[in-house]
């Protein structure tokens, strides 16, 4: 499977369908193959991002989006306008402009005072710095991605913020590299859906979250089934479309991993003008796919609570 990175538009988006981003893969126990050829495409991806972004361009080739040469001309309306100007003070602007996540889940998960806070997949590092700046010295914020390039970006933006109580790490998300009942809160913005074993993060966060740990995470979340091309896009699972858990596959996973109180708030209604640009960036400009898809995606904010 390739992404052709030097091209936009539906005339040249690969969308090949790829077996292992069917739904049956993304919402069973996945092989460990599959789990793998997902990540490698998901890497390929976000590592162009990263790249992007550290040149100094804005990352626009993230959630929303194919990775286009030219992205004076992308609509993104998944990730665009996130966070207010007044929270973001003493953040770099690179951490910002790195930004590809579909909500803000500082904003909405109330950070306290020398918590421990654990992002997952923090790409640039945006909202690990977020927490950082809440939790204060006596706190630590700690990011988790698999991506090499992104995590050099977070490393530089951490460098460029000054804060000390931050650490990146190199892993999966599926398989977390800390121990168990080691943070109080889990973020993450925008990277459960590209998961291949959406059972298997959900178990790993209620590990290491203490008794008493929130579960504070924004994503996209189905409001009812999408139809099976779009299931099949390469690039609407890359770009956290069609590998998004329904609001009841959420709840449901949520509490089989352990955890209670689950709640999913809505955080942005996606119109049908932006369901089309999405369909139009990977080439399915069918109307009735349109009117398929449309009001069945969104943005939300997904609350849980591991039992004390
Ligand atoms: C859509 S970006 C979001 C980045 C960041 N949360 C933000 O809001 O800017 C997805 C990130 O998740 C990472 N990622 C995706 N799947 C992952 C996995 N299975 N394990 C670890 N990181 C993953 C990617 O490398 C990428 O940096």
């Amino acid at each position: 499977m390739s992404t052709d990175k030097s091209c936009c538009g539906p005339e040249c988006c690969s969308d090949e369908p790829v077996a292992t981003l069917t739904r049956g893969a993304t919402s069973t126990e996945s092989i460990a193959t599959s789990g793998e050829e997902v990540r490698a495409v998901v890497r390929e991806k976000y590592g162009e991002a990263a790249k992007r972004a550290a040149a100094g361009e804005s990352a626009t080739c993230g959630c929303g989006t194919t990775c286009c040469s030219d992205t004076s001309e992308v609509w993104d309306p998944i990730t665009t306008n996130l966070y207010a100007e007044g929270e973001t003070a003493g953040i770099p602007a690179e951490a910002l402009l790195a930004s590809l996540g579909c909500g803000n889940p500082t904003a909405l998960a109330q950070l306290h005072e020398g918590e421990r806070v654990l992002d997952l997949g923090s790409g640039g590092g945006i909202d690990v710095l977020l927490s950082a700046k809440r939790v204060g010295p006596t706190g630590k914020a700690y990011g988790l991605d698999m991506t090499d390039e992104m995590l050099a970006l977070a490393q530089e933006n951490k460098r460029r913020s000054g804060f000390t109580n931050v650490e990146f790490l190199k892993g999966e998300i599926e398989h977390i590299p800390l121990p168990a009942n080691s943070v109080d809160v889990i973020i993450s913005n925008c990277v459960i859906n590209l998961s291949a074993d959406k059972r298997q993060v959900l178990r790993e966060a209620f590990r290491v979250l203490a008794p008493g740990g929130r579960f504070a995470v924004s994503d996209v979340v189905l409001k009812g089934d999408l139809p099976p091309e779009v299931r099949r896009s390469v690039g609407l699972f890359t770009g956290c479309v069609s590998g998004a858990l329904t609001e009841d596959e959420f709840t449901t996973q949520l509490a089989e991993a352990g955890f209670v109180d689950a709640d999913i708030e809505p955080t942005r209604a996606y119109t049908r003008e932006d369901v089309q640009a999405l369909l139009d960036a990977v080439g399915l400009s069918d109307p009735n796919l349109v009117e398929q898809v449309n009001g069945r995606v969104m943005s939300a904010f997904i609350r849980a609570r591991k039992p004390a």
